[in-house]
């Protein structure tokens, strides 16, 4: 099996390749065009792999997506490559419509002219899943249930907009043309190599170096968590197993506040490091300005996966967050190469304000 991965050194496509190729044989192909976001060292351990090749591009090129398609002939195309920061799309939207939108109406019509071609068997088992958000869905009230596989879109940030709208075109590739297409849309991740603008690895660096961490609002916003190693697992079982035009929840047991996530958080570092001057970090937490528009509250119903696929969200939330918490903690290396030029220039602009 070959696979084309898109945004494959960003933070969920790094951990989905490497557990790939941990579990599989066949050749993934990455086409990543390195922004910000993405980090080609975080698949520095499998350079030499001739299980994995690197493509520096942008899915928006229409004519490099189309040779790699030719010449790698995959059976999958795993669709992460996204602008995916509700912060800097409130900022600037601009590159969420072209990477988000565009890009991705750009890789479906390169993948359905290659899908066309392909011969009957090949063409019967290719996939192309798009990885979407539990964002699309909108803001849930304190006793509402859980957002379905057919609950209504009702995105609020622009980055969530983006992401709806990419999947109504994934959608409309398989309905009007059958390309074979799955939605996913999964809740928060966490785990290694996640950029540090997002909520934990930011409270991480912060908590670490002693800086304050800041909560917008009340920090009474509620996300759903899942690890990114879990998320990875019930897309390879989505690519195995789902059925094209199905959308399938990947989400996770663990609802909490964001104040309740960094306190856990706090009390964690407290226990691994219990010498630092910062102890109780949890003395660091600071109330900023709320993100305007702010989500309250997500969560996901991950019922469809478990009947239809078998795959159910773990349980042992706390042992995962104490195993990202000890990652950040170790690899010193990584975070000083990230915090440095663009992302100091952002938390500048984003939190002094
Ligand atoms: P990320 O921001 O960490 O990584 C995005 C990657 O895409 C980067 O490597 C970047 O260089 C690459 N990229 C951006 N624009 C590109 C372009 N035009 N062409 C090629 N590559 C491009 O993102 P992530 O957190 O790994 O998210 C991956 C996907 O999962 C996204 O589609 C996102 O919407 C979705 N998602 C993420 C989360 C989460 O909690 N992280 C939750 C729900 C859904
Ligand atoms: P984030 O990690 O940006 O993910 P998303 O917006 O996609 O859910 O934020 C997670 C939650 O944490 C969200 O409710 C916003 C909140 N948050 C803070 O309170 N402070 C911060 O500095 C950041 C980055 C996020």
């Amino acid at each position: 099996m070959k696979l084309l991965v898109t945004g494959g050194c960003g933070f969920i496509g790094t951990n989905f390749i490497l557990d790939w190729l941990s579990a599989n044989k066949g050749l993934v192909v990455n086409l990543d065009k390195l922004t910000y976001a993405g980090n080609i060292n975080n698949l520095e351990s499998i350079s030499s792999n001739p299980n994995y090749h690197f493509v520096h591009g942008d899915i928006l090129d229409r004519d490099l997506v189309k040779s790699l398609l030719l010449t790698h002939q995959p059976s999958s195309i795993v669709h992460f490559a996204a602008e995916t920061h509700v912060d800097r799309s409130i900022h600037d939207p601009e590159a969420f419509i072209q990477t988000n939108v565009v890009g991705t109406q750009h890789l479906l019509e390169e993948a359905r002219i290659y899908w066309e071609q392909l011969p009957e068997s090949s063409k019967k088992s290719f996939r192309f899943i798009h990885v979407s958000t539990d964002e699309v869905y909108g803001s849930l009230a304190p006793n509402e249930p859980p957002s379905t596989e057919t609950s209504l879109y009702a995105p609020n940030s622009p980055y969530a907009a983006s992401k709806a709208s990419s999947d109504h075109f994934a959608r409309a590739y398989f309905h009007t043309y059958g390309l074979p297409v799955i939605i996913t849309h999964c809740s928060n991740n966490f785990g290694p190599w996640q950029f540090p603008e997002k909520l934990i690895p930011l409270i991480m660096l912060h908590a670490k170096q002693g800086i304050s961490l800041p909560i917008y609002g009340d920090g009474q916003q509620i996300r759903n968590w899942l690890y990114v190693t879990d998320h990875c697992e019930a897309l390879r079982i989505i690519n195995a197993k789902g059925i094209p035009g199905e959308v399938y929840n990947i989400g996770s047991r663990s609802e909490m506040t964001n104040l309740e996530l960094v306190e856990l958080l706090c009390g964690i570092l407290d226990k691994l490091l219990p010498n630092s001057t910062h102890v109780p970090h949890a003395s660091l937490i600071t109330f900023v300005k709320d993100r305007p528009g702010h989500d309250r509250r997500y969560d996901l119903d991950s019922t469809k996966i478990y009947h239809e696929l078998g795959w159910s969200p773990p349980t042992n939330l706390q042992e995962r967050l104490e195993s990202t918490v000890r990652w950040y903690l170790e690899s010193t290396a990584w975070i000083e190469e990230i915090a440095s030029g663009e992302y100091r220039e952002w938390i500048e602009k984003h939190y002094k304000k």
